[in-house]
């Protein structure tokens, strides 16, 4: 019978929206979340910086009992997940492929929209993913990094996020997808306002918005099956760990979260 818990991080609140789906999925387990808040946004940072701080946010949750990481974050599962792997025996678990594999069992024509961070869209992770899945899907992407701090502030459907989604949704609907892979774990908080913005502003445009937290779940839920880690039946503990300012954290994230109210936020010391 296993007692660690499940290890997630991301670089701020985005991650929670993951987390929720674990929480809510494998109500057993305990949950171990990491926001790195000091270091956000790793969205705009190269990709030497945001693998060095994904071992690093990695190294601070293998202090904790763990049993599995999940790379909560598509920046740092864009750019690090060999060099995790490499450095733990513990299974990684990242959200690109998860959600890659979403949108291609979504997709009827075969045009896909990726909207992810700088860093992510960048590294061609997406794409190529979305190419090992179903060779010759068509991909449209388009980076959304001002989504990133509009989710941090808490404005999931502000005038501000509304006017910043016409800008980003356009050339997804342009290009005719009809599915878009919601590529960044802070972007799933906005899916009302995303179907709200395309049926005021584009005239219900039939798209499918995917996040890759359901499919990650399922795979995650194999996994501990699989090698025979799953938790015992009791109600999991669910813990919450910051890098910097832990009331804005559990002030904003405790909305993001399904189980609502985080607790105690822990500052650790990076
Ligand atoms: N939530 C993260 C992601 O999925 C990154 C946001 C950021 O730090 O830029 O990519």
């Amino acid at each position: 019978v296993h007692r660690a818990a499940i290890g997630i991080f991301d670089s701020g609140i985005g991650g929670l929206t993951v987390a929720s789906a674990v929480a809510r999925e494998l109500p057993n387990e305990d949950v171990i979340y990491l926001g790195d808040t000091a270091r956000l946004p790793y969205g705009t940072k190269s990709a030497v910086t945001v693998s060095r701080y994904a071992a690093r946010a990695m190294e601070l949750l293998l202090g904790h009992s763990v049993k599995a990481v999940v790379v909560a974050c598509n920046t740092a599962s864009a750019h690090a997940i060999p060099a995790l792997r490499a450095a733990t025996d513990l299974p990684v678990i990242g959200v690109v492929e998860p959600g890659a594999r979403a949108a291609c069992a979504s997709t009827r024509s075969g045009k896909i929209g990726v909207a992810g961070t700088e860093a992510t869209i960048r590294s061609g992770a997406y794409q190529a993913a979305i190419e090992a899945q179903s060779p010759g899907a068509e991909v449209v992407t388009v980076a959304w990094p001002l989504l990133v701090p509009l989710a941090e502030e808490g404005w999931t459907d502000h005038p501000v996020t509304r006017l910043t989604l016409q800008t980003y949704l356009a050339p997804f609907v342009e290009g005719g997808v009809d599915t878009i892979v919601l590529g960044c774990t802070h972007y799933p908080v906005f899916k009302e306002t995303i179907r709200s913005v395309l049926e005021e502003d584009f005239g219900g445009a039939e798209i499918a918005l995917v996040d890759s937290a359901d499919v990650l779940v399922g795979d995650l839920a194999c996994l501990l099956a699989d090698r025979d880690l799953r938790a015992p039946d009791r109600a999991g503990r669910h813990t919450f760990f910051c890098t910097d300012a832990p009331e804005r954290f559990a002030r904003v994230g405790g909305t993001f979260f399904s189980g609502g109210d985080l607790g105690t936020v822990t500052v650790l010391d990076l």
